[in-house]
């Protein structure tokens, strides 16, 4: 028989429950998630051990999760397509992570540039966590023998650490791991910092008008779009070397409306800053509106979330715990 059935590629993503999301991440990621759910068998998962890696108020840190869980499908995540956990809801991806740190050197995790950013921003804290986090992140991703991963620029060495791991297990021992691609979305646009366009938009920015959250009302957002820097030209141009402020609301703006830069730009000629800046807080609050509602409905609909999460645990688990068994095996741990 010539019948070839073609199984769809798998792509499975993270995010940690930090805080509230801003709308980078809602633009950078979780919006691009629910578009690849048709197209990718998808698993989408909330990273709470990871977020262990710095010191969590416990109850906040629960409280982010199943807020992150809401957002996630308010957004768009469809649980009847896409698999939503909870990383600790499924133990296996620990287990698959202790072989994956000795599997891992000592060289390469100290060669993280996450680590040693992190490592001088919490120099009380320079826990073992911080430094095997990217042993977890390939467990993460090689426990389901992932194809794809979308993740945004800071995120690529620890990416390419998954694969040299997977190579140098599949060498050692028999082929075992997809080595695992990164994935940049066609619409993968990076939002940043209103009050320093130069930089990412972070929830931990100590300028609260750097972000904006994805639960900001109106008046916040338009406030903090009136505010963010822009440049003293007064023309509204796509350019994000010279003018980072303009072209970064350009780039929200045309996230929401639809248009592209060339038609922006038309819409807003011979017009100053203060009807753009108006303009995008607009279409970013009426575009946030109907994500808002649905967020502030799941979340309150506790039995719904803990389903989801259960029926996600289990789908997740079937297929973890398969590849940990067969890890456990090759690398010559007796069996039971
Ligand atoms: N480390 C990622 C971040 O902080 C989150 C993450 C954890 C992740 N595990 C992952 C992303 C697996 C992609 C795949 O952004």
């Amino acid at each position: 028989m010539s019948e070839t059935i073609e199984r769809k590629k798998r792509i499975l993503s993270g995010i940690q429950p930090t805080g509230t999301f801003t709308l980078g991440n809602y633009i950078g990621a979780i919006r691009n998630w629910a578009k690849l759910q048709d197209e990718f068998e998808s698993l989408y998962m909330i990273a709470d051990l990871h977020a262990l890696t710095v010191r969590q108020v416990p109850a906040e840190l629960r409280r982010h999760t199943r807020e992150a869980v809401a957002m996630v499908l308010a957004a768009g995540i469809d649980p009847s397509r896409s698999l939503v956990f909870v990383q600790s809801h499924v133990p296996a991806h620990t287990q698959l992570s202790w072989i994956l740190t000795c599997n891992s050197q000592f060289g390469e995790l100290s060669r993280m540039t996450q680590f040693k950013d992190k490592s001088a921003k919490h120099p009380d804290n320079v826990n073992g966590g911080l430094f095997t986090y990217p042993s977890l992140m390939a467990a993460d991703i090689l426990i389901y023998n992932a194809d794809l991963v979308p993740v945004g620029q800071d995120q690529t060495q620890h990416l390419e650490l998954a694969r040299n791991v997977a190579q140098r297990f599949n060498n050692a021992y028999s082929p075992t791991f997809t080595l695992p691609e990164g994935y940049v979305p066609k619409a993968g646009a990076k939002i940043m910092s209103l009050a320093d366009p130069t930089r990412k938009m972070s929830k931990s920015d100590t300028n609260v008008n750097g972000f904006i959250l994805m639960t900001d009302d109106k008046d916040t957002i338009l406030r903090k779009c009136k505010r963010a820097v822009t440049d003293s030209d007064g023309i509204v141009r796509f350019d994000p070397a010279e003018k980072p402020g303009v072209s970064n609301l350009m780039t929200m703006y045309g996230v929401f409306t639809g248009k592209d830069m060339a038609a922006i730009q038309a819409e807003f000629e011979g017009q100053g800053y203060g009807s753009f800046k108006q303009a995008v807080g607009e279409v970013i609050a009426d575009g946030l509106a109907p994500i808002q509602n649905e967020y502030s409905r799941i979340l309150a609909d506790k039995a719904y979330v803990d389903q989801v999460l259960a029926d996600g645990a289990a789908g997740a688990s079937r297929l973890a715990d398969r590849m940990v068994q067969k890890v456990y095996k090759k690398v010559g741990l007796l069996q039971l």
